[in-house]
Order: C-alpha cells, then structure tokens, then sequence
C-alpha cells in the first residue's frame, strides 16, 4: 500500500524480493523542476504506490512439453501476488490473457475462465487489455463482452494512465482514431504530468519480422515525445526488456505461459522448452513503484514450491 517505500526497499536488502531493475531511464521530478514546488496542477504530487503488472497468461494453452503446468500457471501467478507482504494498489494484466482459437464460442469460455480465476486476487482494483490472442481475430468484440474498452484512460494518484490497444486491427496498427483520441487526451495534459503507458506489442521496432512492433507505434511515440514524464509498460515478447525512444522507457514483461527466445536471436521464433531441472524459469511477473522520481521495477518469480491454494 501507499508509504512504504522504505520498509519494501529494506525487504529487497534482506534478500526477500526479486531483481530489481533501477530505472532511472524515466527519472524526472516536477517538484525539483518547478524549484520544489507541487505539481502544476496545485496538488501534491501524488503518494508513493505500486502497482503490479502479470502478462500473457494464454489461458487455454495446451503443449506439455512447453508448460506442463498450463492449467496451474496462472493460479500460482495469483497466489503469489497474493502473498505479497504488501499488496499493490492495482493490478494489470497487459494482454494476450487467453490463448488465441478459431472458435468463437472456446474465446468466450476462455476469457470467463480468465475472468473468473481473477476474481481470487486479494486487490480488487484490476486493469485488462487485449493482446492479438484474445482480440486479433475479431477485433476485440469478444473481449469487449468481458472486460469493456480495449483503450482508455485512468488517473492515480497524480500519474495518467493511457492503455493502447495495438492489437485488435490485425495489421497491428493503433489507427487513426485511436490516434486522434490519443493527441485529444494529451493535449489536456499538462506538459509535467506523469504518464504511464500499458499496451501490449512495442510501440517502437523491436523485430518486426517477429510481428514485435506496432505498424503506426511511431507516431504514438511522437505524440508522447512533448511529455519529460513518459514511460511504457508491455509485454508480448514473454522476457524482459528495456528500451529507450528518446527520453522515454519501454520495460517489456515477462509472461506467465512460456518464454520466448531473445530477439532475432533464432532463425524462428517459438517458444522455449520447459526446463524440468528449473520449473516456471522465464516466467514471473513484476512490482512497479511510482514514488515521483523514478519507476524501479523489481521482477519476481514463479515459485515451484507455490502451491495454487488461494
Ligand atoms: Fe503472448
């Protein structure tokens, strides 16, 4: 919860949380800029929280010798989460929630599956967006019945969160309209405000080849470019990865299903074997703080002692 900062960080030293990954890629403070004062918009700028982010849970994946724990995956996911010390004050899931079907009816009863495994999360503040699995084959209508809009805004404690949706046009473009949306909601933001982004591909050209970058991402990047307080939070990609456009950070997410090979790194993109001898390796999911100054990022495992009971 709020105001612990202190206390998490102490627990990191002891050797109780996972690796953390000190951005200061984003690092910018508007109290320091305005010589110390509040934010521009006369508040405070807002109290420390965290928030954590799970990614590309592909619930209905069957491949044993990819993950033979498919069915239990995301649940141990949630128990963790759940025996966090601390809980966050929201959790998101930045897409590809259910394993992509032809069969509209199977999308359905995955994506209530998801929904319903979800409920056994402790925080109860939880934010979706669709990844290409869940929404490419039928431009998210689906998904929409479930979980509402596949973009949108929210505020939080004097940060703007925008969620782009990059992955119901099969092309694999935000669009115009979305676009325009996007250059609307900016241009009521103040140049000092804190902004987080959540979609699900790389706005920027990681590998296109791998379908790892979003067509028109670019002018969204233009478009946030204005702003000294930007960063981006995906997944997709199934690793970590961190990336600059600019002054802007992109942290890509590790996935809860099965890992994917470094980029370009193989002739073909597929996943990576389970590894007996290493159980859920590859796989986590991570906290995020926001404490004003910087987003330090601390990854966490899945554990294989971690039983499912909730
Ligand atoms: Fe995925």
């Amino acid at each position: 919860m709020k105001n612990n900062i202190d206390r998490r960080q102490f627990m990191r030293l002891a050797g109780m949380g996972g690796v953390v990954f000190a951005s200061g890629l984003s690092g910018f403070n508007p109290a320091r800029a305005l010589g110390g004062t509040t934010g521009s918009d006369g508040s405070a700028q807002g109290s420390d929280f965290f928030f954590v982010q799970l990614s590309d849970t592909h619930w209905g994946f069957s491949g044993p010798a990819i993950n033979p724990d498919a069915q239990g995956t995301l649940r141990k996911a949630i128990a963790e989460v759940n025996a966090l010390s601390d809980q966050p004050d929201f959790v998101v899931f930045t897409g590809d929630l259910t394993q992509t079907t032809d069969d509209p009816s199977e999308r359905r009863r995955r994506l209530a599956e998801f929904k319903e495994i979800v409920k056994d999360l402790r925080v109860k503040t939880v934010r979706y967006m669709p990844g290409e699995h869940d929404a490419a084959l039928d431009r998210g209508a689906a998904y929409k019945e479930f979980f509402g809009q596949t973009h949108y805004t929210f505020d939080y404690e004097g940060v703007h969160f925008i969620v782009l949706d990059n992955v119901s046009d099969p092309a694999a473009a935000l669009g115009d309209e979305q676009l325009t949306w996007l250059a609307q909601d900016l241009s009521q933001q103040d140049r000092l405000q804190r902004i987080v982004v959540f979609t699900h591909r790389p706005l920027f050209d990681l590998a296109p080849t791998w379908d790892w970058a979003t067509r028109d991402g670019a002018r969204a990047i233009d478009l946030l470019m204005p702003f000294p307080h930007v960063t981006v939070f995906y997944g997709h990609i199934h690793q970590e990865h961190h990336h600059l456009t600019g002054h802007i950070a992109h942290h890509a997410a590790k996935g809860l299903m099965f890992a994917l090979p470094a980029p370009l790194s193989v002739p073909k993109k597929a996943p990576l074997p389970w590894d007996a001898a290493a159980p859920y390796k590859g796989l986590g999911f991570r906290e995020i703080e926001q404490d004003g100054h910087s987003n330090p990022i601390t990854e966490l495992p899945i554990s294989a002692t971690r039983t499912a009971l909730l």
